[in-house]
């Protein structure tokens, strides 16, 4: 009995912990520490595959993540500025702004934006 509600004073407290964090990172940008993550780098590639599907010309092509930002909201928002270049001529290079809307646990992943800035 006693063992019994250990355990559950302990699932209570990671339940605690775990919305706490979460709270904190609620609605705040945070600044991506390695933009060279597999994740973040996934994340690009789908920006940039989905760019292009809706762009029958000027194809591009992912050269780096320069840098990125996220946001817990109703998903994952990475906030990312990409270098890519022009498929077709890959000296021609330019930065976007790319954000997109991750839902992991819904298997759910939308861009939501892709703006070319200035370099
Ligand atoms: C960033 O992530 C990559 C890939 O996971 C890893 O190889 C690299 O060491 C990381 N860099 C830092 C500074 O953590």
């Amino acid at each position: 009995m006693a063992s019994k509600c250990l355990s559950l004073l302990v699932v209570v407290c990671s339940i605690l912990l775990a919305s706490a964090s979460i709270e904190a990172a609620l609605g705040g940008w945070q600044t991506i520490k390695n933009v060279t993550d597999p994740k973040v780098v996934e994340i690009a590639e789908f920006a940039v595959k989905q760019h292009n599907n809706m762009h029958v010309s000027g194809m591009l092509r992912l050269v780096s993540v320069v840098k990125g930002e996220t946001q817990i909201v109703n998903g994952i928002n990475y906030k990312l500025v990409v270098s890519a270049a022009d498929a077709a001529d890959l000296m021609t290079q330019s930065n976007y702004q790319v954000v997109v809307l991750d839902k992991p646990w819904m298997k759910e992943r939308n861009l939501i934006s892709f703006v070319k800035i200035a370099a």
